[in-house]
């Protein structure tokens, strides 16, 4: 990828979109993420943009921090201009967006609505962790036009929990869950993380059992990667427990899909089932589609036709551009077409739907084709223009992105 607009040396005061990156905005799906950085505690396997309030320093608070995403909200509105797109879909991640009181994600939301024009079916999803909702807050959370919740759930074994440094126990993500449905959330998710250190056959099993007894439409089921940096690679490096086995993360994974699939799940992504077109989670099938975004918060990442840049990662270094009246972008990068036609694939290839064959270079076809043989893709799908992963295919699939791209 290459970077090209060199005008981030010193902050920008504002970020310009080119015509070129203003043409599609009209016509392709338009989605707003709210990155929220706090959690409680951090869990031992989790590298993602979040802070303790022991890691957060000064300079950034959570009380404030509704107020700070509203002034970028109020930038992206004015940047976008005349050509402000309509919102199709809102997601509040993490971090643990309700370590907020329901009131300032409800405030940010209202925002949203006044800043933006907001498609009638607009799909509007919180990340949770269970230990942070209550009955309560939920409510007030659906009230202000949250659709969708999103809980991590990880595990039904008390034990696997604890070697993800999860606090809540393994009963309170699935109450969590019919705590949702009673304020009225349309869709409910749960998270789970198979393969992790000490995980049993009959935990996964129990883990799956557990999510299908909760009032569910959707689930999302993750190997346990091992970030560089985290306690968890730590403890690995150390000899204390063993690096996940890929053999047994392939196992996991085939049970997931055929208990999910027994329950009336599809998967539609790689790592994703939804009962049904309409559980699926439009949001992130915006971004697989490569659609356009806007991300607020520290370290959020944004795409307008081609366009991508992200924001400064620390939230307090955030607070105090915004706070400045300057723009939050740490830098920018116009992808080439072949950037672009690597992403096509990259994403598109773990989509149920699979890809045109078009999508792949003369190179990436004969491989293919290839794949077709190996019973990594499906015969019928190829010989209409395809490439779709068979039930194989998904356990190999980043490796086959590889093979298909290089
Ligand atoms: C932002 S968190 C979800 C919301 C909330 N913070 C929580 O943990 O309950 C998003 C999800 O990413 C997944 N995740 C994070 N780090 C991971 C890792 N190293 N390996 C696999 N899954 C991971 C977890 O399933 C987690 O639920
Ligand atoms: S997994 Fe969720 S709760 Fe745990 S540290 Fe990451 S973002 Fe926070």
């Amino acid at each position: 990828m290459n970077t090209v607009l060199p005008l981030l040396e010193a902050p920008p005061r504002t970020l310009q979109l080119s015509d070129s990156a203003r043409e599609g905005l009209a016509r392709t799906p338009f989605g707003l993420y709210v990155h929220v950085p706090f959690c409680a505690t951090r869990c031992g396997y989790c590298d993602f943009n979040t802070y303790t309030a022991d890691e957060l320093g000064p300079g950034a608070s959570r009380a404030e921090y509704a107020g700070t995403a509203i002034a970028e909200l109020r930038q992206a509105a004015q940047t976008l201009g005349s050509d402000l797109p309509t919102v199709s879909t809102v997601f509040v991640g993490g971090g643990t967006p309700t370590l907020l009181a329901a009131d300032d994600l409800a405030a940010v939301l209202a925002e949203v609505r006044r800043l933006f024009p907001v498609a009638s079916d607009v799909e509007v999803t919180t990340e949770a962790n269970p230990e942070t909702v209550t009955p309560e807050s939920l409510a007030r959370l659906r009230a202000a036009g949250f659709t969708r919740i999103s809980l991590g759930m990880q595990s039904a074994a008390e034990h696997v929990l604890a070697v993800l440094d999860r606090r809540h126990t393994p009963g309170r993500a699935v109450e969590a869950a019919h705590e949702a449905r009673a304020a009225g959330f349309e869709h409910v998710n749960l998270d789970l993380i198979y393969g992790t250190p000490g995980e049993t056959d009959a935990d996964w099993a129990a883990s799956l059992d557990a999510v299908l007894a909760a009032p569910v439409d959707h689930v999302s089921a993750y190997a346990l990667i091992v970030e560089e940096g985290t306690r968890l690679a730590r403890r690995i490096d150390r000899g204390e427990l063993p690096v996940p086995d890929d053999d047994v993360l392939a196992d996991r994974y085939e049970q997931a899909d055929a208990t999910l699939r027994a329950a009336g799940f599809d998967w539609y992504e790689v790592s994703n089932w939804a009962r049904g077109e309409a559980a699926r989670c439009r949001h992130n099938e915006l971004y697989w589609a490569n659609a356009n975004w806007w991300g607020v918060g520290p370290g959020a990442h944004s795409h307008v036709g081609g366009l991508r840049w992200w924001n400064v990662k620390h939230p307090a270094a955030y607070a105090g551009r915004l706070l400045r009246g300057e723009s939050p972008v740490q830098d920018t990068e116009l992808l080439d077409d072949d950037d672009r036609a690597l992403e096509t694939v990259m994403l598109g290839l773990r989509l149920r739907e699979g890809l045109p064959l078009t999508a792949l270079s003369e190179a990436g076809r004969t491989r293919a084709a290839d794949a077709v043989g190996r019973g990594l893709l499906e015969p019928g799908a190829h010989a209409a223009g395809r490439a779709v992963l068979t039930d194989r295919g998904r356990l190999l699939a980043d490796a086959l992105v590889r093979d298909l791209t290089d």
